[in-house]
């Protein structure tokens, strides 16, 4: 049910390569802005430095040879240099953070271009929660992994270097000792690294199916409680939200293992210190503030140690939600302007399909074999035949939302694959079998599609639709906010805002599939008028089932299978006494 496509569920691409894009294209443009924070950071880090620095005189001076005078001065510095690296760790972190959320908002928005433009299939084979949550889930993600990858690598990185800097300047030997430890934990903490992205990308997968299950239950809400599927829905959320719960504790486990090798590492290198160094003060080489200050930069050179011992975990999630992110954006739209495209000239606004072969998925074979189809200028055509005939996938192929494997369909003569999409479209109006209507205003949602369209123009659609009546009567008339789906409108009323949209549109090719197939009889014969009325000088290719509202067409085509077996006026298929006049009879017998 909910297939969230090109997803790796292993780690495909190199790190390395990975790393590479994410700084070239995302980071690499706040570069004036990471300038700044590292400055600030180095600040911090030279503060930390000479914190410890500091030490030696506040044990030699102050508390060893007990001058007054240091001790003003010494407790001075010791004040200024947390003033300075406060100041310098706050500027830091307002900075990575600003940096970190312009990387999301420009990963949003070229995400959801990119997805806006993607073609139909590919936006029916992913749900759209799965979608969803690749906008906002996985870029929140990338966005914490970079805060904290730059914050690890800047703040962390060079006040680590500037306390090891103190510490050799201190007693080489002994900073030599201390820091035997450091590549046993490197060993460690790179064997974590793999385990930690493969989790990562299992996290966001889970989180991005949720959404999808989630928000499909949401929109059908209705079903769920008329089956009382409650149960069965909580079931299945239920064992996702256990699947991101047990990911979520793993992630941080593996994460966390880190800690208490750690631990260990230091303790057992601060242990040797100690042990020296108090031999050597004992000894007379070196003075007791001398081996404090080292030790002093020693623990403080724990924390950005630690942190960067996580920093692999998190450039591990960072490159995972970059990997799903980059997989998106590498998949192309099926349906692209061609490379020589040129904008439709509308001549003469007709239709025709030439020897059409045409399937959704090749697999599943062919909906159109062969077919072929006249639409002259200022025609209308109607198509009519049982459910599954192929007839609003005539219209997915005039409107080119699909390709056509074989043939050609041809607009004014000119190739739907050689002109621009937007000068293609912008020559339809569609009311398609599914209505959508938009959480916005009655007006904003007649006024779709046709933004210079000016009040008046909306209220004539609307009057033409035998829609204004029952505007007038919502609580804020036009001004009313219809809600997700247009919940609080009849079936037959989102139907006439979706027929005063495509009115307003005016457009020379009408395309209307079902447009009235819920309205009750006296709309649909009013509503049937007004169309009537629109399609006088335009083409139109309409689409019913009820045959008495395209009795009048110009032509009516009855299909079959992905076939037309009957061509011709109302009168004429009648006389000719076949699967029209059949079906006629039928519809007949039942109005009667
Ligand atoms: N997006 C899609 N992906 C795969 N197959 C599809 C898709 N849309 C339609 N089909 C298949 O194509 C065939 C024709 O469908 P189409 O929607 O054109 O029928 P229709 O004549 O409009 O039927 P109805 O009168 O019920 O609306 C059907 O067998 C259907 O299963
Ligand atoms: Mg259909």
């Amino acid at each position: 049910m909910q297939s969230s496509k090109p997803s790796p569920t292993k780690p495909s691409q190199p790190a390395r390569i990975l790393l590479g894009r994410l700084l070239r294209d995302y980071v690499r443009p706040h570069l004036p802005l990471l300038v700044r924070a590292f400055a600030f950071m180095a600040l911090a880090a030279a503060m930390t430095g000479a914190l410890a620095t500091l030490m030696q005189p506040v044990i030699d001076d102050v508390f060893n040879a007990r001058d007054k005078a240091r001790l003003f001065e010494v407790t001075a510095a010791v004040f200024v240099a947390f003033i300075l690296r406060g100041f310098g760790s706050y500027m830091q972190t307002i900075l990575v953070n600003d940096i970190g959320q312009r990387i999301v908002a420009a990963t949003q928005r070229q995400l959801y271009s990119h997805l806006i433009r993607a073609d139909l299939s590919y936006l029916h084979a992913n749900a759209s929660g799965a979608l969803l949550s690749r906008v906002i889930n996985d870029v929140q993600v990338l966005r914490y992994a970079v805060g904290e990858c730059l914050a690890g690598i800047g703040a962390s990185a060079v006040t680590l270097v500037i306390l090891i800097g103190v510490m050799f300047w201190r007693d080489w030997v002994l900073a030599s000792i201390a820091f035997t430890a450091f590549p046993l934990a490197a060993v460690f903490v790179s064997r974590v690294a793999k385990r930690l992205r493969r989790v990562g990308t299992q996290t966001q997968e889970a989180v991005g199916q949720i959404s999808a299950v989630m928000g499909q239950s949401f929109t059908a809400a209705r079903q769920v409680k008329a089956y009382g599927t409650e149960h069965f829905e909580e079931q299945r959320i239920g064992g996702m939200i256990d699947r991101i719960y047990q990911l979520s504790v793993k992630a941080y486990r593996v994460a966390n293992t880190t800690t208490p090798v750690n631990e260990i590492l230091s303790g057992l290198a601060i242990v040797t210190v100690i042990a020296y160094g108090g031999l050597q003060v004992m000894a007379g080489q070196g003075t007791a503030g001398e081996l404090f200050s080292f030790i002093t930069a020693f623990l403080l050179a724990y924390e950005p140690l630690k942190k960067i011992s996580k920093l692999n975990g998190h450039l591990q999630t960072g490159l995972a939600a970059a990997e799903r992110m980059f997989a998106v954006l590498d998949t192309p739209s099926a349906i692209t302007d061609a490379p020589e495209a040129k904008a439709l000239e509308l001549r003469e606004p007709s239709v025709r399909f030439e020897k059409v072969t045409f399937a959704y998925k090749p697999e599943d074979g062919p909906v159109l074999r062969h077919f072929n189809l006249e639409v002259p200028a200022g025609n209308s055509v109607a198509l009519v035949g049982a459910s599954g005939a192929g007839k609003s996938s005539i219209l997915n192929l005039v409107l080119r939302f699909y390709d056509v494997q074989e043939g050609a369909v041809r607009v004014s003569g000119q190739d739907v694959r050689q002109v621009t999409q937007a000068s293609l479209r912008r020559n339809f109006a569609l009311v398609s079998q599914e209505v959508a209507i938009f959480d916005d205003t009655v007006r904003n949602n007649i006024r779709y599609g046709s933004p210079e369209a000016s009040d008046a123009d909306i209220e004539r659609a609307a009057r033409a639709a035998y829609a204004h009546d029952f505007i007038m009567a919502l609580p804020q008339g036009y001004e009313t906010i219809l809600g997700e789906h247009g919940t609080r409108l009849s079936g037959g009323q989102r139907q006439r805002i979706s027929i005063a949209r495509a009115m307003l549109r005016n457009a020379p090719i009408l395309l209307l599939d079902e447009a009235t197939s819920a309205l009750d009889s006296e709309s649909e014969r009013a509503v049937q008028a007004a169309l009537a009325k629109l399609q006088k000088g335009r083409t139109s290719i309409i689409i019913a089932h009820r045959l008495s509202t395209i009795s009048d067409a110009d032509i009516i085509c009855v299909m079959d299978k992905g076939e037309i077996v009957e061509q011709g006026r109302h009168e004429d298929l009648l006389a000719k006494g076949g699967l029209y006049a059949r079906l006629w009879r039928l519809q007949a017998g039942e109005a009667a």
